[in-house]
């Protein structure tokens, strides 16, 4: 289920900065033929060539409006996620814990459930779902987030079975750290600029891809799962130990 960029018809979430704003205005430059930029804040500022959508995923009537204003899309990115770098134990309350599952992972399923009718109508398309190399495995530094990933995933997975029928491709954009603003809380870890993300990303929409692994970090470690105990894991113990002494 190849589906091309050329003339499409696209909705970006979190499209006013990072790794979205990327997505739109590549979109643009592929010759989609219409860009829809959702931001949260009606006053943020989106590419000039998009066109602004007040979308913050995580309120129903925002999400029923957009699916009302954008029901001639054909491909939808669910790119807006927070990450607050919050352990699920060590963490003071579980407020951040809330606050990424009801970002990252029901805030794209009310998105992908107000929009699977559209794609359908539209001929099926492409839902696309920005992932991450945390739905893979729990980093204890931003556990919450690592779950709300994780769940993001199982959700994509699920997604693409139910909507195989109407012809809509399901893909997952999984990356380790992005160099945006998420990604400045990881210093020292090797970043991936977001505009190879992007290309990747649509070069996948464009070959039917269902998974897209964007850099060499997420590849080796979706390699590594089925020994993730053992070749995961003891590393991220070890920072963790070293830490929290005592
Ligand atoms: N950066 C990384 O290292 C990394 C790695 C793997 C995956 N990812 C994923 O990549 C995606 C983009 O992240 P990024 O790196 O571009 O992060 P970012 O620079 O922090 O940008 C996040 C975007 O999401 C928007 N957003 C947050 N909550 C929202 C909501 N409730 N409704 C609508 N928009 C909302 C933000 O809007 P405001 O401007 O209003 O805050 C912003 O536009 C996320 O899903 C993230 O989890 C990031």
């Amino acid at each position: 289920m190849a589906v091309s960029i050329d003339g499409a018809r696209v909705l970006v979430t979190g499209a006013n900065r990072g790794l979205g704003r990327v997505f739109a205005e590549s979109l643009l430059a592929r010759g989609a033929a219409v860009v829809y930029a959702g931001a949260r804040d009606p006053a943020a500022e989106v590419s000039p060539e998009a066109v602004p959508i007040k979308l913050d995923i995580t309120s129903p009537d925002d999400v029923a409006a957009a699916a009302a204003r954008c029901a001639d899309i054909d491909v939808l990115i669910n790119n807006a996620g927070i990450m607050r770098l919050a352990p699920v134990l060590a963490a003071p309350d579980m407020d951040s814990a809330r606050a990424e599952m009801d970002t990252n992972y029901f805030g794209t399923l009310r998105m992908c459930r107000a929009f699977a009718p559209v794609l359908a109508a539209n001929g099926g398309g492409a839902l696309v779902n920005v992932l991450s190399i945390v739905s893979w495995f729990a980093n204890p530094q931003n556990s919450s987030y690592c779950a709300s990933k994780s769940a993001a995933w199982a959700l994509t997975n699920a997604a693409r079975i139910e909507l195989r029928r109407q012809g809509t491709l399901v893909t997952g954009v999984f990356a380790g750290v992005i160099d945006t603003e998420m990604g400045a809380a990881f210093a020292g870890l090797p970043k991936v600029s977001p505009q190879r993300v992007v290309d990747q990303a649509l070069d996948g929409i464009e070959a039917g891809a269902e998974e897209v692994l964007c850099d060499e970090r997420t590849r080796s470690v979706k390699a590594a799962l089925p020994h993730d105990l053992t070749e995961i894991y003891p590393a991220h113990q070890a920072r963790w130990d070293a830490a929290h002494p005592g």
